[in-house]
């Protein structure tokens, strides 16, 4: 296949055609001609349209292959049943990228249609994005080749989006929140350019600080994963995920023909990458806008100074919520602060400056904030009282908040009345992060916490274990050839063994001395239960013996399931006895690995009974993992306690967990036939005693899946 344009020409082109360029001005050919000769884009620009004549000062073409320039960019803004003719056009004029705006693809089920432009784009080196978007807006080309607002404001956030509508919308929104943008560029159905193209470009931007993604469903998961896992080294990267719920989902769907997935699949695979999820338009964009002016903390020790007790109680329920840790080293709080509080305020952390204090007890201590190396970032909360002067107290925030531009965050969250709310709006537009709603302001903290730990943690090689995929396959052969997908108890133990995963001990003795035999070797207690094809319920056929502590018990066992056999169906034929391990029921645990529609191969865990099945309490990760990141795993879920020992009970053996879900994950990362293995349950013991799988199920792709 010929090799691709650079992506670079998406965001900087020479020259930009728009295909159906209309003389119409209530029609998108015409704003998208508007928009590009208004935004000062400096390269070509190319209306065509079959009647020619001028549009906005710019010669028409009748056709893109009179054109004789450059065009990196042909935007698309003709019916759907056009479109694939337009694009054989446009590769014959060698254009680089289609911007496909036209509706009409596979949102609405035509995805034939789509598929054919994306093949035949790609066989002549062209790529496609869309269709079903509304643009490519790029600050370095001073280029707004949308059917957005014209007056966009040029900064450091780039956005990219799913949704047109969406997109559209915050192009206005970021100009009324004082947002600047350095690219705004939407995705829609995602035929062919994704986000991991689009991220190559603005992850190397210099003028991208920070990027926001919306996402409706994730298709090339493992390519966006390990992008988005180099772009969070550079820069924060934030995403807003439509579709959590059911209804959600659906919606989306039938939008942009996105398959959402599980959601919680996402959050957890999303936040492994370092991403930081926002739950809320707003939060987003709140996020964006600060954490591209504000410094990222250099420490966990955040401090609330407030003169009310009522909101700094607020303000720490919402630092637990958003992961913000307090600093509650109170001899240095006391040192740093007993100068500027009065004797009834408090120095304990929220340090409370009380009801009484004015503009300049403030002042005197953000400054002790500031100056202490402790203390890594403040909170500072206000009340209106009587004796709280607001424009003062805006002329303090805004000396402070100069000083601390370059230290570290500040965060204000002001409660009052008309004087009050006019202070956080003048102070927003001067870039300083101040909210009416104190959550707001923690919230923000929160992400910069996140983007933080995110920075600050080793980057730890992710882990596969050595495991003998030819063994493992020879199995699979042999389900294979058996014409089923699901594997037998005995074939999945052997997969375990093979993976070094500890199954109970098992074997089939065939009379009574190799019965006693066995039971010696794998150690009192066993379990004897009936070997025959021809006794499917062998416990009703009263063919199973538990907690068989000795050789008598074994050899009495061993007649009478021989006596009970023969009762209960006389032709029965027997194959043996399996003598196995007794296995000591512990702490119960699910360990699964699976082939995920959007992720590819993902591993799950979570506390076994109750705690998943009503629950939910489970974690996910994509695969590979570190082992680092298996124990984080583990110890994201709520019941997390309980591994640890409580009730006096000792610590599980948490690093045999680990090492099994990477064993698991290993098998469906390098098996591809194999798309399930659940091990439910892994008894877990004490530490250094390991687990036991005690019941596993592996699963195989469809015959016509399988790759
Ligand atoms: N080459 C160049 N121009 C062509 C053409 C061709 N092959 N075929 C038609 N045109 C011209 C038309 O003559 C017309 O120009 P005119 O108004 O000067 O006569 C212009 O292209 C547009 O065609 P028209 O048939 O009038 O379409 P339209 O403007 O009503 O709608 C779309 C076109 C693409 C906007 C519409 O089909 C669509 O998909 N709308 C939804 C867009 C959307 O919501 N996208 C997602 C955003 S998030």
């Amino acid at each position: 296949m010929p090799s691709t344009p650079d992506i670079k020409y998406l965001f900087e082109p020479r020259g930009v055609a728009v295909i159906g360029a209309s003389h119409d001005q209530s029609k998108i050919g015409h704003k998208l001609v508007r928009n590009i000769s208004l935004s000062g884009y400096k390269g070509r620009i190319y209306p065509i349209n079959p009647e020619g004549g001028e549009i906005l000062g710019h010669g028409v073409y009748k056709n893109i292959e009179e054109v004789s320039g450059i065009v990196d960019i042909a935007c698309v803004v003709v019916p759907a049943k056009y479109v694939f003719d337009t694009i054989k056009n446009c590769a014959n004029k060698n254009v680089h990228f289609a911007v496909i705006i036209a509706s009409g693809f596979s949102e609405v089920g035509n995805f034939a249609e789509e598929k054919r432009i994306v093949a035949y784009a790609r066989e002549h080196r062209m790529r496609i994005l869309g269709p079903n978007i509304f643009g490519v807006y790029s600050s370095a080309a001073s280029l707004n080749a949308t059917f957005g607002p014209i007056n966009v404001r040029s900064g450091n956030v780039a956005v990219i989006t799913q949704s047109g509508a969406i997109g559209i919308g915050m192009m206005g929104k970021t100009v009324t929140e004082n947002i600047g943008l350095s690219a705004i560029i939407s995705v829609g159905n995602k035929s062919d350019i994704d986000e991991p193209d689009l991220l190559q470009y603005l992850i190397e931007q210099e003028q991208t600080k920070i990027i926001l993604m919306y996402i409706e469903g994730v298709s090339q998961g493992e390519r966006l994963i390990s992008t988005l896992k180099k772009a969070v080294q550079k820069k924060p990267v934030i995403v807003i995920k439509s579709g959590r719920s059911k209804r959600g989902a659906m919606a989306a769907a039938s939008h942009t023909s996105s398959l959402a997935g599980e959601d919680k699949v996402f959050d957890d695979v999303i936040k492994q990458c370092g991403v930081i999820r926002a739950e809320t338009i707003n939060d987003a964009l709140d996020w964006c806008h600060y954490l591209s002016n504000s410094p990222i903390p250099k420490g966990e020790n955040t401090v609330i100074i407030t003169n009310g007790g009522g909101i700094g109680v607020l303000a720490a329920d919402a630092c637990e919520k958003y992961n913000v840790n307090l600093y509650d080293d109170l001899p240095n709080l006391t040192k740093t602060f007993s100068n500027v509080i009065p004797a009834f305020g408090s120095s304990k952390n929220p340090i409370d400056l009380s009801g009484q204090a004015p503009v300049s007890y403030y002042d005197s201590a953000l400054t002790a904030a500031l100056n202490n190396k402790s203390i890594h970032s403040v909170i500072c909360l206000a009340c209106e009282t009587a004796v709280f002067n607001p424009d003062e107290f805006y002329q303090v925030i805004q000396k402070q908040a100069a000083e601390f531009k370059n230290t570290k965050p500040l965060v204000l969250s002001l409660f009052g009345g008309a004087n009050i709310e006019h202070n956080v709006h003048e102070l927003q537009k001067s870039d300083i992060p101040a909210f009416g709603d104190v959550y707001e302001a923690v919230s923000l903290l929160g992400a910069m916490y996140s983007y933080y730990r995110t920075r600050s943690a080793p980057i730890e090689p992710s882990l596969e274990m050595n495991i003998d995929t030819d063994k493992v396959n020879d199995i699979i052969h042999k389900v294979r050839a058996d014409s089923r997908t699901f594997m037998l108890a005995s074939e999945a133990q052997a997969i375990m063994q093979i993976a070094g995963i500890t199954v109970p001990k098992s074997r089939i003795a065939h009379n009574l001395e190799e019965a006693i035999r066995y039971a010696e070797e794998i150690g009192y207690p066993v379990v004897m239960k009936i070997v025959s094809r021809d006794i499917i319920h062998k416990s009703d056929a009263g063919g199973v013996a538990l907690d068989l502590d000795n050789k008598s018990e074994v050899m009495d066992a061993y007649e009478a399931i021989n006596h009970n056999v023969r009762n209960y169906n006389p032709e029965a034929r027997i194959e043996g006895f399996e003598i196995d391990e007794m296995v000591r029921f512990e702490t119960e645990t699910i360990v699964a690995a699976r082939r995920d529609i959007a992720f590819g191969p993902i591993v799950m865990f979570g506390l076994g009974g109750i705690y998943v099945e009503v629950m939910r309490d489970v974690a996910f990760r994509a695969f590979p993992l570190s082992y680092q990141e298996a124990l984080k795993m583990i110890g994201q879920i709520h019941s997390y306690p309980i591994l640890l020992g409580v009730r006096g009970e000792k610590r599980k053996d948490i690093e045999t967990v680990a090492d099994s879900i990477i064993r698991i994950g290993t098998i469906v990362r390098n098996c591809p036939d194999i798309t399930d293995i659940e091990i439910n349950p892994l008894v877990v013991y004490a530490q250094g005693e390991g687990a036991r799988a005690v019941d596993v199920r592996i699963l195989l792709s469809k015959p016509q899946e399988a790759v």
